[in-house]
């Protein structure tokens, strides 16, 4: 079985598992944290060398007070935890997104494990957090048009591999395979730039219940296709 290099997963369907067992959403939260805990090392046993999931978008801000305050609440403890997960699977965490509009104690436990991490090079591991593809690009751009108006790079010196340097995601391969859990078919503003070649994976499966087989099934899926980029056939 070839595994692809990238995996990215929109970690879909927590509050509905949560709601189907009579519970409140943030429960399925807590479940849901400890899954990609545990999927984490999944991936790295399988031999995927870079993973990226979404676990907070710039629109979830949006959501009750309460279901926010759990969330943070829980962004806490999953920060300080994966220090431990980084050390065990020898895996560099780099958070992606907007962290300036979380609380000052959370940007410094951002802070904490991508510098605690940054020498571990078997898994790299990208959180997107308070992140919108939109968003990315528009901060990107800023960047580059300030750089313009340095003198840094000139207007005809843009093109796709520059463009790329000013996004969140720099220097990272595009994700080959995209799973999308509990049943939504949609990217929400997840890696729209990063995905133009990526093969999608859906599953009814909610993040919760989405454990190594279910991992598995979705790379099989992935094998049996023909990967074509631009009409030519990966080999
Ligand atoms: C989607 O389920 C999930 C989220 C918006 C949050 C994802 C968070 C986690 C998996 C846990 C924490 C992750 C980290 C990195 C600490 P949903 O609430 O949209 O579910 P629904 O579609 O059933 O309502």
């Amino acid at each position: 079985m070839k595994v692809p290099n990238h995996i990215a997963i929109i970690l879909d369907g927590n509050g509905r598992w949560a709601k189907a067992k009579g519970m409140p959403r943030g429960y399925g939260h807590i479940k849901g944290c400890a899954n990609l805990e545990n999927i984490c090392d999944d991936i790295k046993d399988l031999g995927v060398k870079y993973l990226t999931v979404y676990a907070f978008s710039t629109e979830n801000w949006k959501r009750s007070r309460e279901e926010v305050e759990g969330l943070m609440k829980l962004f806490r403890s999953y920060l300080k935890k994966c220090m431990k997960s980084a050390e065990k699977n020898h895996m560099r965490v780099k958070i992606i997104g907007d962290p300036s509009a979380f609380a000052p104690d959370i940007q410094e436990k951002i802070r904490e494990l991508e510098e605690f991490s940054k020498d571990y090079d078997e898994l790299y591991f990208q959180i997107a957090l308070n992140y919108g593809s939109r968003d990315e690009i528009v901060r990107g751009v800023r960047k580059l048009a300030q750089d313009v108006a340095d003198g840094k790079c000139t207007p005809s010196e843009i093109d796709e591999s520059l463009l790329e340097n000013y996004l969140d995601t720099a220097g990272v391969p595009d994700p080959d395979l995209l799973i999308r859990t509990s049943g939504e078919q949609r990217l929400s503003n997840f890696l729209m730039w990063q995905l133009a070649y990526t093969e999608f994976y859906f599953t009814d499966v909610p993040w919760p219940d989405f454990h190594k087989e279910d991992l598995i099934k979705a790379i099989e899926k992935y094998n049996s296709r023909d990967r074509r980029f631009g009409g030519v056939k990966e080999e």
